[in-house]
């Protein structure tokens, strides 16, 4: 055996999808870890994890709590823990090796760390504190459905509390939630770098906590923690009242004693400089009012009053174990005007959310008025008609007192433009900085290609998609809106499942579907339901499905299908409840959405997308109820299918022509999706497709988001990739190049350009669904069994793009594929990791005879398999991990 041919220790050690995260609710939590190895082709035969709650068993490699031994497997993620019960506010550790394919055993990992939150509601001894009597305004504006009437806020408040600690800590832990939004501090700090805290749910079903680590911040003796509480989704106009907190602060001894501080009436409160603050409306801040030492030890607190305590908002309470809201980038102004006297417009250069940082000096009540928009008109000036009802301002109030830097807290915007009025002078460029905020899931993808207009779309998307990760899938960033749209959430779940790491995200999504569903089965069109649309469009509904689906498909994990499978049940349940004689859905509210000129449906049946998500819904649930092992239904639901697609083709094919509509490339491109079409129709249906995008349409889109999200890989699959890739390269109106060529720095809702007040933003992500055939066909990167356990390679390589490459993180490791093609050869890169294996399928283009090499020794090309899928030919090559090199020369 070669010497270096022993298994490394596993690394990236994940417990929930999280690296060494604080705050595990989950009784049983899933573990995760990555291989490497020198020698190729090697996997996983069998795992070892051992937990311990105490670093020195851990390191004499003992699992006081769970020691699985040596378990036969080859999984290594979404490992479900089998030990002991876990025990809350417990810090443990674990470490895992592995048995390779010759069953050589590695070295242990890292010890990598995991702690359980307070996991029960009997473990918190904190109450729910508020202030009832704290402030109400209506400011102006309202939302998209409460239009125009104004929205009801409360102003800011401002807890404390103080505590002395008598012994020097060891350990020190806050479990805070304060909804809609808060920020804690503690001895003049803000904890940690989360912002808009707790994530959005259904407070009256779930409220999320986050777990701290504090002793950072912690004196020797006095100290004092201070949170701010704001509005967030909390607000009167979806159902609820005022702002309330809770948290508990657990302080350990290096004698095992401890300390609990909890909020209760002995907290004070007290109006905060934050006055109004929403989401929609944006903030108010008066540093005049500031509190000078208000979350330090050793304030008078005369004028402050006891807080009360109030009634708790009816959710449970969960950890929320999911990447954060976080500042992750900041953007340097790019052009600074001054259209109108003392009117001073930024320019960031991309459209993206979050807020500015302003730095400004001037003597005290001087007001600086922010106003945010994706546009402008054409005299420089800001066109705010994108947002809707959305204020979207922020104003500061200058205390006077040299320097003042602000940020807004409680409030976001979607922009690319600001407009500054009331500066003390004459404001620089540096005066505002952008700062980029949303969840801060991990980018795992990577795309580039020798198109730059492609790369440039690929980018756009990755902008627009991470603007729309607020905690929940929103819609857009910067209207009256920002919802948990499910339509444009479960169409997204591919492509962001390639670009980031969406795991944990989903997995609270679902959860909050969960909490969405009445008793009837249904879900809202919007989740959490702030605005309670009932029952969900099917087109919509889908999303529990489709997305808990891309969840397995990504991440290999039965748990959630399991955790969701009876509500997705009472899902399809519903919607079959919901037939008419014809055996399909009898309700849609949106149809196939935003294709060209129009909103609703054009030139098509607005209930075909209802009866094909209905068929979908029910052939993946019978899919789920095989895996889960429920054969009964497993086979009643294919059934199901079975009836809902001849119902399907007895109502929208047209038996004479052979076709699904001679006006919508949608209807023909659903009807070739999941086997829908019968065989004998398919070469018809497909004919009439590449007839409507070629004649009727030159080479542009027709589709909405529906169709859009199909249509690339439909035409490849039939073997059409130049036309798919000419459509993707076009410039002119309808297409993702037109967006670009008229400045678009993310992704629009409309295929039009248009700048009125209406259903128009410029960063909506519900077209970046084609970033998935970047990923799936351009460079072939396809999950061929969950969690990428098997993946296909299959390059579609279109006639003018000279090379793509990409790579995508997956459970199982890195994953890549790189191609270049020259005039008489092509030449393919393929990475995969240890414990995956893939077919690799080479194509042979239009090269007539050819050598073959495999890792630059020729093979003899006549010995190899082949395949021919649709015109194409492709040299078929089974390998285990490692990195090859694959390369096809005209002879
Ligand atoms: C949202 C969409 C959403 C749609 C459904 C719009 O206002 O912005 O993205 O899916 O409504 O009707």
């Amino acid at each position: 055996m070669m010497k270096n041919a022993s298994p490394y220790a596993p690394v990236e050690l994940r417990c929930e999808y999280l690296v060494d995260f604080l705050g595990i609710d989950n009784p049983k939590p899933r573990f995760s870890w990555l291989l490497d190895h020198d020698e190729k082709g090697q996997y996983q035969t069998a795992y070892q994890i051992v937990v311990a709650d105490n670093t020195q068993s851990v390191g004499n490699d003992e699992g006081n709590v769970w020691d699985s031994g040596r378990v036969e497997s080859d999984n290594s993620a979404g490992m479900v823990y089998q030990g002991q019960q876990l025990k809350p506010c417990t810090r443990y550790f674990w470490k895992v090796r592995w048995w390779d394919k010759n069953g050589q055993i590695s070295p242990y990992s890292r010890v990598a760390v995991f702690e359980t939150g307070l996991m029960a509601d009997d473990n918190w001894q904190a109450k729910w504190i508020g202030d009832k009597s704290r402030q109400e305004v209506v400011v102006p504006g309202g939302d998209g459905l409460n239009q125009g009437k104004g929205f009801t806020l409360y102003m800011g408040s401002l807890f404390r509390k103080e505590f002395v600690l008598s012994k020097k800590p060891v350990r020190a832990r806050a479990y805070v939630s304060g909804i809609g939004y808060y920020e804690m501090r503690i001895n003049g700090k803000k904890v940690g770098d989360r912002v808009l805290e707790p994530g959005q749910t259904d407070y009256k079903k779930t409220v999320l906590y986050s777990t701290y680590d504090i002793m950072p911040y912690l004196n020797n003796d006095a100290n004092a923690v201070g949170i701010m509480l704001g509005n967030g989704r909390y607000v009167k106009d979806y159902g609820y009242d005022f702002p309330r907190l809770i948290a508990q602060l657990l302080i350990e001894y290096e004698d095992g004693s401890s300390d609990v501080i909890v909020t209760d009436q002995t907290w004070r409160t007290h109006a905060a400089p934050i006055r109004e603050n929403g989401i929609y409306y944006g903030e108010t801040y008066d540093a005049r009012m500031e509190v000078k030492g208000w979350d330090e030890p050793g304030l008078n607190d005369e004028g402050w009053e006891a807080a009360e305590i109030v009634s708790a908002p009816g959710g449970k309470l969960i950890s929320q174990a999911m990447p954060p809201i976080k500042v992750t980038k900041s953007f340097p102004a790019v052009r600074l005007t001054n259209p109108m006297p003392g009117v001073y417009i930024y320019d960031f250069g991309q459209n993206f959310t979050g807020w500015v940082r302003l730095q400004v000096q001037g003597s005290a009540g001087t007001t600086v008025k922010l106003r945010f928009s994706e546009l402008l008109y054409d005299d420089g000036t800001l066109n705010v008609n994108v947002n809707r009802n959305a204020q979207a301002t922020d104003t500061y109030t200058l205390k006077g007192e040299g320097i003042e830097v602000y940020e807004p807290r409680f409030t976001y915007h979607g922009f690319r433009y600001v407009e500054m009025t009331g500066f003390p002078g004459t404001p620089s460029l540096d005066t505002l900085e952008g700062r980029f905020l949303h969840t801060a899931v991990e980018p795992t993808g990577g795309f580039e290609c020798s198109n730059q207009l492609l790369n440039n779309i690929h980018r756009n998307i990755i902008y627009g998609q991470l603007s729309n990760l607020m905690s929940v899938p929103t819609d857009c960033p910067q209207r009256d809106e920002r919802m948990g749209w499910m339509g444009d959430a479960q169409l997204v779940a591919e492509e962001a499942g390639y670009n980031f790491d969406m795991a944990a995200f989903w997995g609270k999504y679902l959860d909050d579907i969960k909490d969405c569903q009445k008793e009837d089965g249904s879900v809202s069109d919007v989740v959490p339901a702030y605005w309670p649309i009932y029952p969900a469009d099917p087109a919509w509904g889908t999303a529990y499905i489709s997305i808990a689906w891309e969840l397995y498909r990504f991440y290999g994990d039965v748990t959630v299908l399991e955790r969701h499978y009876d509500s997705m049940k009472r899902w399809v349940d519903f919607l079959t409840a919901h037939t008419d004689e014809s055996g399909l859905v009898n309700y849609y509210h949106y149809g196939e959405w935003c294709a060209p000129g129009s909103i609703p449906p054009k030139n098509m049946p607005w209930e075909i997308t209802s009866a094909f998500f209905y068929y979908h819904d029910a052939l993946m649930l019978s899919q789920i109820a095989r895996l889960l092992g429920k054969d009964e239904d497993a086979e009643s639901y294919r059934q199901l299918s079975g009836n809902i697609k001849d119902a399907f083709n007895n109502k929208f094919l047209n038996a004479e022509h052979g076709c699904y509509s001679f006006s919508s490339q949608t209807c023909n491109v659903l009807g070739l999706q999941f086997d829908i079409v019968p065989e004998d129709k398919e070469k018809t249906v497909v004919d009439v497709l590449l007839r409507q995008v070629i004649e009727s349409w030159d080479y542009h889109f027709d589709t909405g988001i529906i169709g859009t999200k199909y249509i690339l890989d439909t035409l490849a699959k039939y073997g059409y990739k130049d036309v798919a890739y000419k459509m993707m390269t076009q410039e002119d109106y309808p297409s993702f190049g037109y967006m670009i060529r008229e400045g678009a720095t993310t992704v629009w809702e409309r295929w039009e350009k248009l700048t009125n007040r209406g259903m128009n933003s410029h960063n909506h992500i519900m077209f970046g669904t084609v970033d998935a055939w970047f990923y799936k066909d351009l460079a072939g990167i396809i999950p061929e069994q969950p969690g990428f356990k098997r993946v296909t390679v299959k390059p579609v390589v279109p006639s003018g793009l000279d090379h793509a490459s990409a790579s995508v993180k997956t459970v199982r490791g890195m994953v890549g594929s790189q191609w270049k093609r020259n005039q008489d050869s092509f030449h393919l890169e393929v990475t995969i990791p240890v414990n995956v294996t893939a077919r690799v399928m080479v194509p042979k283009l239009d090269f007539d005879d050819v050598m073959v090499k495999e890792n630059d020794v020729s093979v003899d090309s006549q010995n190899l398999s082949t395949c021919c899928d649709n015109e194409e030919e492709y040299f078929v090559f089974d390998v285990g991990s490692g990195v090859y090199t694959f390369e096809v020369e005209r002879a």
